[in-house]
């Protein structure tokens, strides 16, 4: 099968074909997809069966996978995918307090070594609502202005866990607190492996800015925040059974939309730890 990669209409994102993490995949087709993600920030495949092990392995060839720190909502066959659903009958999260994921975050950006990249699959779609939003935040650094660009050069920001903004704060028990103390990562970052520059600040995770007076850092994240969610960064995906979305967590953050309340969803989510 040849791998093809065709850009999406929007401002982020490649459709890949050709890939199936249920069939044998050689080096040369894989790395074909590998540089679809860094070029296009975002992939999709479609018509996937839901093959648990066959996508976590698929995963695992973009580096090692990641148990989320909330291990309450692992998979029950393993800790490399954590499961993203919502009880119809109840309403409750399994994964969050809220549909998981419904704040602009940038996976395991308060990690000491953040993420490269997030791979979700979609098991179960509801007919409407739930689909994720990605934002391109090389695009976003690129059209800041000089004076801006100037500013941030050389800042670094503060990222911490279950902060996500003014919203709910995740409850975490003592061990999952104390394995994740607040995390420092420059507020420009560039991709190891494109070069790429990209704003690496989220309004889920990011507090402040070190060494800036509170009020002066969170004014100058918001002004970035603002800036990095303008429609034209942004790519809607709606979601169907049977997809697999991959995206770069160095060069893009992501959102739930929800909308989905008394409808089951379920997305398996598997996360790629960071080579830098
Ligand atoms: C996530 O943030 O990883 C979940 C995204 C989604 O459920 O759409």
């Amino acid at each position: 099968m040849t791998v093809t990669v065709t850009p999406l209409d929007g401002p982020l994102g490649a459709e890949v074909k050709g890939v199936d993490p249920a069939q044998p995949l050689n080096d040369g087709d894989f790395a074909v997809a590998h540089q679809a993600l860094l070029d296009h920030l975002i992939f999709v495949i479609s018509d996937l069966e839901p093959d648990l092990q066959a996508l976590a392995d698929f995963s695992r060839r973009f580096g090692k996978l990641v148990p989320h720190i909330l291990e309450q909502y692992h998979h029950p066959e393993t800790s490399d995918v954590s499961i993203i659903s919502t009880d119809p009958t109840t309403g409750a999260g399994r994964n969050t307090d809220m549909p998981a994921g419904a704040f602009w975050h940038s996976d395991l950006s308060y990690d000491r070594n953040p993420s490269d990249a997030t791979l979700l699959y979609s098991v179960e779609i509801p007919p409407e609502g739930g689909d994720t939003l990605f934002s391109n935040l090389v695009a976003a650094y690129d059209t800041l202005p000089r004076e801006t660009k100037d500013r941030i050069d050389g800042l670094n920001a503060i990222h911490r866990y279950g902060y996500r903004g003014d919203k709910a704060v995740v409850e975490l028990n003592a061990d999952q607190e104390n394995s994740h103390p607040d995390a420092l990562h420059p507020v420009v970052r560039t991709h190891r492996a494109s070069g790429k520059k990209a704003l690496f600040v989220n309004p889920g995770f990011t507090v402040a800015i070190d060494g800036m007076p509170e009020r002066e850092g969170r004014k100058l994240l918001d002004e970035l925040f603002e800036h990095a969610t303008k429609p034209e960064f942004i790519y809607r995906h709606k979601w169907k059974p049977g997809q697999l979305v991959a995206c770069d967590n160095r060069m893009t953050m992501h959102s739930a939309t929800g909308g989905y309340d008394g409808q089951a969803r379920t997305l398996w989510r598997m996360i790629v730890g960071g080579t830098g």
